[in-house]
Protein backbone atom coordinates (compact mmCIF):
# COMPACT_ATOMS: atom_id res chain seq x y z
CA UNK A 1 0.00 0.00 0.00
CA UNK A 2 1.39 3.38 -0.69
CA UNK A 3 0.15 7.16 -0.63
CA UNK A 4 -2.67 7.01 2.35
CA UNK A 5 -2.50 4.32 4.29
CA UNK A 6 -4.82 2.64 7.89
CA UNK A 7 -2.81 3.15 11.00
CA UNK A 8 -3.51 1.14 14.34
CA UNK A 9 -4.40 3.51 16.87
CA UNK A 10 -6.31 2.05 19.81
CA UNK A 11 -6.76 -1.69 21.35
CA UNK A 12 -9.48 -3.31 23.49
CA UNK A 13 -11.08 -6.20 24.55
CA UNK A 14 -14.14 -7.69 26.82
CA UNK A 15 -15.36 -10.74 28.16
CA UNK A 16 -18.32 -11.94 29.60
CA UNK A 17 -19.04 -12.56 32.91
CA UNK A 18 -19.49 -16.24 33.36
CA UNK A 19 -16.67 -17.99 33.55
CA UNK A 20 -16.95 -21.89 32.25
CA UNK A 21 -13.63 -24.46 33.51
CA UNK A 22 -12.86 -27.64 32.03
CA UNK A 23 -13.89 -28.95 34.69
CA UNK A 24 -17.46 -27.54 35.13
CA UNK A 25 -17.90 -28.74 31.12
CA UNK A 26 -16.95 -32.54 32.72
CA UNK A 27 -19.38 -32.22 35.33
CA UNK A 28 -22.37 -31.53 32.20
CA UNK A 29 -20.68 -33.86 29.23
CA UNK A 30 -18.26 -36.96 28.66
CA UNK A 31 -15.27 -34.76 28.92
CA UNK A 32 -11.86 -34.24 31.05
CA UNK A 33 -10.23 -31.43 31.83
CA UNK A 34 -7.16 -33.89 30.46
CA UNK A 35 -8.95 -34.04 27.29
CA UNK A 36 -9.72 -30.64 26.57
CA UNK A 37 -6.43 -29.07 27.77
CA UNK A 38 -4.20 -32.13 25.84
CA UNK A 39 -6.05 -31.63 22.75
CA UNK A 40 -6.58 -27.77 22.31
CA UNK A 41 -5.00 -26.07 25.18
CA UNK A 42 -7.92 -24.23 26.37
CA UNK A 43 -8.48 -24.59 30.26
CA UNK A 44 -11.37 -22.12 30.56
CA UNK A 45 -13.62 -19.61 28.59
CA UNK A 46 -16.27 -17.36 29.37
CA UNK A 47 -20.01 -17.34 28.75
CA UNK A 48 -22.69 -14.67 28.25
CA UNK A 49 -25.33 -14.64 31.02
CA UNK A 50 -29.28 -14.05 29.91
CA UNK A 51 -29.91 -10.42 28.99
CA UNK A 52 -25.84 -9.86 27.66
CA UNK A 53 -25.99 -10.03 23.79
CA UNK A 54 -23.07 -9.61 21.07
CA UNK A 55 -23.70 -5.87 21.12
CA UNK A 56 -23.43 -5.55 24.75
CA UNK A 57 -20.46 -7.03 24.22
CA UNK A 58 -18.88 -5.06 21.42
CA UNK A 59 -20.18 -1.65 22.79
CA UNK A 60 -17.55 -2.65 26.05
CA UNK A 61 -14.46 -3.90 23.76
CA UNK A 62 -15.46 -0.66 21.10
CA UNK A 63 -15.30 1.77 24.64
CA UNK A 64 -11.86 0.22 25.55
CA UNK A 65 -10.65 0.54 21.66
CA UNK A 66 -11.51 4.54 21.43
CA UNK A 67 -10.33 4.92 25.41
CA UNK A 68 -6.86 3.51 24.05
CA UNK A 69 -6.97 5.69 20.95
CA UNK A 70 -7.89 8.41 23.03
CA UNK A 71 -10.52 9.94 20.94
CA UNK A 72 -14.07 9.59 21.39
CA UNK A 73 -15.11 9.64 17.84
CA UNK A 74 -14.40 7.99 14.34
CA UNK A 75 -16.23 8.14 11.32
CA UNK A 76 -17.16 3.99 10.66
CA UNK A 77 -18.03 1.49 12.39
CA UNK A 78 -17.28 -2.15 11.29
CA UNK A 79 -18.51 -5.20 12.92
CA UNK A 80 -17.74 -8.64 12.35
CA UNK A 81 -19.74 -11.36 14.04
CA UNK A 82 -21.66 -14.75 12.97
CA UNK A 83 -24.03 -14.38 16.04
CA UNK A 84 -25.61 -10.98 15.17
CA UNK A 85 -28.54 -9.73 18.21
CA UNK A 86 -30.99 -10.34 15.53
CA UNK A 87 -31.05 -11.66 11.67
CA UNK A 88 -31.84 -8.53 10.49
CA UNK A 89 -31.02 -5.20 11.35
CA UNK A 90 -27.24 -5.57 10.96
CA UNK A 91 -26.10 -5.17 14.61
CA UNK A 92 -23.39 -2.38 14.14
CA UNK A 93 -25.71 0.53 14.07
CA UNK A 94 -26.75 0.09 17.32
CA UNK A 95 -23.48 -0.50 18.78
CA UNK A 96 -22.28 2.99 16.96
CA UNK A 97 -25.68 4.45 18.61
CA UNK A 98 -24.47 3.12 22.29
CA UNK A 99 -21.19 4.51 21.70
CA UNK A 100 -22.98 7.84 21.05
CA UNK A 101 -20.58 7.88 17.68
CA UNK A 102 -23.39 9.45 15.70
CA UNK A 103 -24.96 9.03 12.39
CA UNK A 104 -21.72 6.99 10.49
CA UNK A 105 -21.67 4.50 8.74
CA UNK A 106 -21.98 1.19 10.14
CA UNK A 107 -22.44 -2.30 9.21
CA UNK A 108 -21.72 -6.13 9.66
CA UNK A 109 -19.26 -8.01 8.19
CA UNK A 110 -19.16 -12.38 8.34
CA UNK A 111 -16.72 -14.43 7.67
CA UNK A 112 -16.68 -16.46 10.83
CA UNK A 113 -13.58 -16.76 12.31
CA UNK A 114 -11.85 -14.86 10.06
CA UNK A 115 -14.35 -12.19 9.77
CA UNK A 116 -11.75 -9.92 11.80
CA UNK A 117 -9.66 -9.75 9.02
CA UNK A 118 -12.03 -9.07 6.81
CA UNK A 119 -13.39 -6.19 8.97
CA UNK A 120 -9.93 -4.67 9.16
CA UNK A 121 -9.44 -4.84 5.16
CA UNK A 122 -13.09 -3.11 4.70
CA UNK A 123 -11.94 -0.49 7.07
CA UNK A 124 -8.56 0.16 6.18
CA UNK A 125 -9.72 0.01 2.27
CA UNK A 126 -12.00 2.56 3.11
CA UNK A 127 -9.43 4.98 5.07
CA UNK A 128 -7.31 4.43 2.23
CA UNK A 129 -9.69 5.27 -0.81
CA UNK A 130 -10.46 8.53 1.33
CA UNK A 131 -14.78 6.92 2.12
CA UNK A 132 -13.59 7.44 5.91
CA UNK A 133 -10.80 9.31 8.10
CA UNK A 134 -10.79 6.92 10.95
CA UNK A 135 -12.32 3.78 11.86
CA UNK A 136 -13.72 1.43 14.97
CA UNK A 137 -13.24 -2.28 13.77
CA UNK A 138 -14.64 -4.67 16.39
CA UNK A 139 -14.82 -8.96 16.34
CA UNK A 140 -17.52 -9.81 18.90
CA UNK A 141 -19.45 -13.12 18.82
CA UNK A 142 -21.24 -14.81 21.36
CA UNK A 143 -21.35 -18.52 20.28
CA UNK A 144 -22.43 -19.85 23.43
CA UNK A 145 -25.80 -19.10 21.84
CA UNK A 146 -25.63 -21.25 18.88
CA UNK A 147 -23.78 -24.63 20.55
CA UNK A 148 -25.53 -27.85 20.92
CA UNK A 149 -25.48 -28.12 24.79
CA UNK A 150 -24.63 -32.15 24.10
CA UNK A 151 -21.57 -31.62 22.28
CA UNK A 152 -18.38 -31.85 23.70
CA UNK A 153 -16.17 -31.06 21.09
CA UNK A 154 -17.91 -27.30 19.73
CA UNK A 155 -18.46 -26.88 23.39
CA UNK A 156 -14.96 -27.55 24.76
CA UNK A 157 -13.54 -25.24 22.25
CA UNK A 158 -15.65 -22.18 21.71
CA UNK A 159 -16.08 -19.01 24.06
CA UNK A 160 -17.66 -15.84 23.90
CA UNK A 161 -15.99 -12.17 24.01
CA UNK A 162 -15.37 -9.33 21.98
CA UNK A 163 -11.98 -7.31 20.95
CA UNK A 164 -11.68 -3.96 18.87
CA UNK A 165 -8.98 -2.16 17.35
CA UNK A 166 -9.41 1.80 16.02
CA UNK A 167 -7.69 2.83 12.95
CA UNK A 168 -6.77 6.22 11.41
CA UNK A 169 -5.54 7.87 8.54
CA UNK A 170 -2.18 7.80 7.91
CA UNK A 171 0.58 7.36 6.26
CA UNK A 172 3.03 3.34 5.08
CA UNK A 173 5.67 4.82 7.15
CA UNK A 174 4.32 5.40 10.52
CA UNK A 175 4.51 3.03 13.23
CA UNK A 176 1.48 0.93 13.60
CA UNK A 177 0.58 1.34 9.61
CA UNK A 178 -1.12 -1.56 7.98
CA UNK A 179 0.42 -2.64 5.52
CA UNK A 180 -1.25 -5.57 3.47
CA UNK A 181 -3.63 -8.03 3.50
CA UNK A 182 -4.05 -11.64 2.17
CA UNK A 183 -7.49 -12.57 1.55
CA UNK A 184 -9.41 -15.65 0.58
CA UNK A 185 -12.40 -18.13 0.77
CA UNK A 186 -13.33 -21.28 -0.59
CA UNK A 187 -17.24 -22.11 -0.50
CA UNK A 188 -17.00 -25.36 -1.62
CA UNK A 189 -16.39 -26.71 1.74
CA UNK A 190 -18.65 -24.59 3.07
CA UNK A 191 -20.20 -27.59 4.93
CA UNK A 192 -17.35 -28.22 7.59
CA UNK A 193 -18.41 -25.02 9.73
CA UNK A 194 -21.88 -24.17 9.47
CA UNK A 195 -25.16 -23.75 11.54
CA UNK A 196 -27.25 -25.64 8.65
CA UNK A 197 -30.70 -24.05 9.53
CA UNK A 198 -32.33 -20.73 10.13
CA UNK A 199 -31.43 -18.77 6.36
CA UNK A 200 -32.97 -18.74 3.10
CA UNK A 201 -32.43 -22.10 1.85
CA UNK A 202 -34.02 -24.13 5.00
CA UNK A 203 -36.72 -21.35 5.22
CA UNK A 204 -37.87 -22.14 1.48
CA UNK A 205 -37.93 -25.30 1.80
CA UNK A 206 -40.53 -25.15 4.39
CA UNK A 207 -38.34 -26.55 7.14
CA UNK A 208 -39.26 -25.67 10.73
CA UNK A 209 -36.78 -22.99 12.29
CA UNK A 210 -35.73 -24.59 15.36
CA UNK A 211 -34.27 -27.22 12.44
CA UNK A 212 -30.33 -27.40 12.42
CA UNK A 213 -30.05 -24.34 14.50
CA UNK A 214 -27.06 -25.23 16.18
CA UNK A 215 -22.95 -24.66 15.29
CA UNK A 216 -21.64 -27.78 13.48
CA UNK A 217 -17.86 -28.69 13.01
CA UNK A 218 -15.81 -31.20 11.61
CA UNK A 219 -13.40 -30.42 13.37
CA UNK A 220 -10.33 -32.84 12.01
CA UNK A 221 -10.72 -31.65 8.12
CA UNK A 222 -10.78 -28.00 9.54
CA UNK A 223 -7.99 -28.38 11.45
CA UNK A 224 -5.93 -29.65 8.73
CA UNK A 225 -7.37 -27.06 6.34
CA UNK A 226 -6.54 -24.24 9.47
CA UNK A 227 -2.95 -25.43 9.58
CA UNK A 228 -2.51 -25.07 5.72
CA UNK A 229 -4.57 -22.04 4.86
CA UNK A 230 -2.82 -19.66 7.35
CA UNK A 231 0.63 -20.61 7.01
CA UNK A 232 0.08 -20.09 3.10
CA UNK A 233 -1.63 -16.94 3.83
CA UNK A 234 0.87 -15.45 6.09
CA UNK A 235 3.94 -16.47 3.59
CA UNK A 236 1.96 -14.98 0.72
CA UNK A 237 1.46 -11.92 2.64
CA UNK A 238 5.28 -11.16 4.26
CA UNK A 239 6.52 -11.38 0.22
CA UNK A 240 3.95 -9.13 -1.05
CA UNK A 241 5.26 -7.01 1.83
CA UNK A 242 8.50 -7.78 1.30
CA UNK A 243 9.61 -9.21 5.22
CA UNK A 244 11.76 -12.67 4.87
CA UNK A 245 9.63 -14.66 7.13
CA UNK A 246 12.28 -15.23 10.00
CA UNK A 247 11.61 -11.57 10.54
CA UNK A 248 8.19 -11.65 12.04
CA UNK A 249 8.48 -11.08 15.34
CA UNK A 250 4.95 -12.08 16.52
CA UNK A 251 2.57 -13.50 14.92
CA UNK A 252 -0.97 -13.00 16.17
CA UNK A 253 -3.32 -15.89 15.05
CA UNK A 254 -6.35 -17.27 15.47
CA UNK A 255 -6.97 -18.56 18.60
CA UNK A 256 -8.24 -21.98 17.99
CA UNK A 257 -6.58 -24.64 19.06
CA UNK A 258 -2.53 -24.63 20.52
CA UNK A 259 -1.86 -27.74 18.27
CA UNK A 260 -2.84 -25.36 15.04
CA UNK A 261 -0.63 -22.47 16.12
CA UNK A 262 2.63 -24.58 17.16
CA UNK A 263 1.88 -26.48 13.65
CA UNK A 264 1.41 -22.79 12.01
CA UNK A 265 4.90 -21.83 13.85
CA UNK A 266 6.88 -25.02 12.52
CA UNK A 267 5.45 -24.52 8.91
CA UNK A 268 6.91 -20.93 8.86
CA UNK A 269 10.37 -22.12 10.60
CA UNK A 270 9.62 -19.66 13.52
CA UNK A 271 10.10 -20.20 17.07
CA UNK A 272 7.24 -21.00 18.97
CA UNK A 273 7.55 -18.07 21.47
CA UNK A 274 6.81 -15.65 18.50
CA UNK A 275 3.37 -16.90 18.78
CA UNK A 276 0.88 -15.09 20.67
CA UNK A 277 -1.41 -17.15 23.20
CA UNK A 278 -3.95 -16.57 25.28
CA UNK A 279 -6.68 -19.10 24.03
CA UNK A 280 -6.17 -20.91 27.49
CA UNK A 281 -8.19 -18.28 29.24
CA UNK A 282 -10.46 -17.64 26.86
CA UNK A 283 -11.09 -19.87 24.41
CA UNK A 284 -11.89 -19.66 20.53
CA UNK A 285 -14.05 -16.34 20.60
CA UNK A 286 -14.32 -16.68 16.80
CA UNK A 287 -14.42 -13.06 15.08
CA UNK A 288 -13.26 -11.53 18.56
CA UNK A 289 -10.26 -13.85 18.76
CA UNK A 290 -7.25 -11.94 17.06
CA UNK A 291 -8.07 -8.55 18.79
CA UNK A 292 -8.68 -9.89 22.00
CA UNK A 293 -4.95 -11.73 21.86
CA UNK A 294 -3.63 -8.44 20.55
CA UNK A 295 -4.87 -6.83 23.56
CA UNK A 296 -3.87 -8.87 26.07
CA UNK A 297 -0.32 -8.79 24.47
CA UNK A 298 -0.12 -5.51 24.17
CA UNK A 299 -0.92 -5.45 27.73
CA UNK A 300 0.93 -8.16 29.06
CA UNK A 301 4.62 -5.91 26.91
CA UNK A 302 4.69 -8.94 25.35
CA UNK A 303 4.84 -7.25 22.27
CA UNK A 304 7.06 -4.14 22.02
CA UNK A 305 6.94 -0.77 19.54
CA UNK A 306 8.50 -1.67 16.45
CA UNK A 307 7.83 -5.74 16.84
CA UNK A 308 6.97 -6.94 13.03
CA UNK A 309 3.51 -8.43 13.36
CA UNK A 310 1.08 -10.99 11.24
CA UNK A 311 -2.07 -11.43 12.09
CA UNK A 312 -4.02 -14.18 10.40
CA UNK A 313 -7.11 -16.42 10.45
CA UNK A 314 -9.15 -18.78 9.61
CA UNK A 315 -12.81 -19.91 9.44
CA UNK A 316 -15.87 -21.00 8.51
CA UNK A 317 -16.91 -20.10 4.64
CA UNK A 318 -14.38 -21.39 4.47
CA UNK A 319 -12.13 -18.14 4.69
CA UNK A 320 -8.79 -17.30 5.52
CA UNK A 321 -6.56 -14.51 5.79
CA UNK A 322 -3.43 -12.39 7.49
CA UNK A 323 -2.46 -8.83 7.58
CA UNK A 324 0.90 -7.25 8.39
CA UNK A 325 1.77 -4.50 10.39
CA UNK A 326 4.73 -2.88 12.35
CA UNK A 327 2.94 -2.28 16.24
CA UNK A 328 2.85 0.91 17.13
CA UNK A 329 3.23 2.21 20.89
CA UNK A 330 -0.16 1.63 22.24
CA UNK A 331 -1.52 1.36 25.74
CA UNK A 332 -4.49 -1.35 26.34
CA UNK A 333 -6.60 -2.32 29.69
CA UNK A 334 -6.05 -5.46 30.61
CA UNK A 335 -8.93 -7.69 30.07
CA UNK A 336 -11.35 -8.25 32.76
CA UNK A 337 -10.63 -11.69 34.87
CA UNK A 338 -14.56 -12.51 35.83
CA UNK A 339 -14.84 -15.20 38.52
CA UNK A 340 -17.25 -18.64 38.35
O1 LIG B 1 -12.39 -21.55 14.86
C1 LIG B 1 -12.51 -21.89 13.51
C2 LIG B 1 -12.04 -23.14 13.15
N1 LIG B 1 -12.05 -24.16 14.18
C3 LIG B 1 -10.91 -24.80 14.44
O2 LIG B 1 -9.87 -24.41 13.97
C4 LIG B 1 -11.00 -26.08 15.24
C5 LIG B 1 -10.15 -27.13 14.56
N2 LIG B 1 -10.26 -28.47 15.11
C6 LIG B 1 -9.79 -28.80 16.32
O3 LIG B 1 -9.32 -27.97 17.06
C7 LIG B 1 -9.81 -30.26 16.71
O4 LIG B 1 -10.14 -31.04 15.58
C8 LIG B 1 -10.82 -30.58 17.84
C9 LIG B 1 -10.32 -29.98 19.15
C10 LIG B 1 -12.18 -30.00 17.49
C11 LIG B 1 -10.96 -32.06 18.04
O5 LIG B 1 -9.68 -32.62 18.33
P1 LIG B 1 -9.15 -33.85 17.51
O6 LIG B 1 -7.86 -34.21 18.12
O7 LIG B 1 -9.16 -33.50 16.05
O8 LIG B 1 -10.21 -34.95 17.85
P2 LIG B 1 -11.18 -35.76 16.87
O9 LIG B 1 -12.30 -34.88 16.38
O10 LIG B 1 -10.37 -36.48 15.86
O11 LIG B 1 -11.79 -36.78 17.87
C12 LIG B 1 -10.96 -37.76 18.55
C13 LIG B 1 -11.79 -38.41 19.62
C14 LIG B 1 -13.18 -38.84 19.14
O12 LIG B 1 -13.49 -40.04 19.77
P3 LIG B 1 -13.34 -41.45 18.97
O13 LIG B 1 -14.24 -41.33 17.78
O14 LIG B 1 -11.89 -41.56 18.60
O15 LIG B 1 -13.79 -42.43 19.99
C15 LIG B 1 -14.07 -37.76 19.66
O16 LIG B 1 -15.40 -38.19 19.87
O17 LIG B 1 -12.02 -37.49 20.68
C16 LIG B 1 -13.39 -37.42 20.97
N3 LIG B 1 -13.74 -36.13 21.49
C17 LIG B 1 -13.72 -35.83 22.79
N4 LIG B 1 -13.42 -36.57 23.88
C18 LIG B 1 -13.49 -35.98 25.08
C19 LIG B 1 -14.10 -35.02 20.80
N5 LIG B 1 -14.31 -34.00 21.65
C20 LIG B 1 -14.09 -34.47 22.89
C21 LIG B 1 -14.15 -33.92 24.19
N6 LIG B 1 -13.84 -34.69 25.23
N7 LIG B 1 -14.48 -32.62 24.39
Amino acid sequence: MSGRTAVLSGVGGWLPPRLVTNDDLAAQLDTSDEWITSRTGIRQRFVVTPGLSTSGLAVEAGRRALASAGTASVDLLVLATTTPDHPCPATAPEVAAALGLGEIPAFDVGAVCTGFLYALASAASMISAGVAGSALVIGADTFSTILDPGDRTTRAIFGDGAGAVVLRAGTAREPGAVLGFDLGSDGSQADLITVPGGGSEHRSNGLPDAEGRFFRMQGRSVFRNAVTRMSESCRALTQRVGWPVESVDRVVAHQANSRILAAVGSELGLPQDRLVVNLDRVGNTVAASIPLALTDAVHSGEMAPGDRVLLCAFGGGLTWGAAALELPRLSAEPLPAPKP
